[in-house]
């Protein structure tokens, strides 16, 4: 399954929900996880979030592993989301900023 990883914490772009074809992705608050048993590894959304914060489970960047049992518990807890909508209002700030993961909302 493709992962979404730390740097899209307090960015939360969206534009990795339009092109997902089985809707895997669900919201929280200030991040989005993608639903493990529902992707399919089409590998779609990697390009399109601007954060570079998709990546496949097979090729995580050290330090990140974490996400990958992060994803799949929050799956099951947050709503799908399919439509694409306006960043969170500090976006640009938080891009790119390490040691996101105690920001993370629940
Ligand atoms: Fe959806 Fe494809 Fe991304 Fe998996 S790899 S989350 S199926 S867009
Ligand atoms: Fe997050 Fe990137 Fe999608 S910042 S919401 S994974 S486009």
């Amino acid at each position: 399954a493709f992962v979404v990883t730390e740097n899209c914490i307090k960015c939360k772009y969206t534009d990795c929900v339009e092109v997902c074809p089985v809707d895997c992705f669900h919201e929280g608050p200030n991040f989005l996880v993608i639903d493990p048993d529902e992707c399919i590894d089409c590998t779609l959304c990697e390009p399109e979030c601007p954060a570079q914060a998709i990546f496949s489970e097979d090729d995580l960047p050290s330090g990140q592993e974490a996400f990958i049992a992060l994803n799949a518990e929050l799956a099951k807890q947050w709503p799908v989301i399919t439509e694409q909508k306006e960043p969170l209002p500090d976006a640009a700030d938080w891009d790119g900023k390490s040691g996101k993961l105690p920001f993370l909302e629940r």
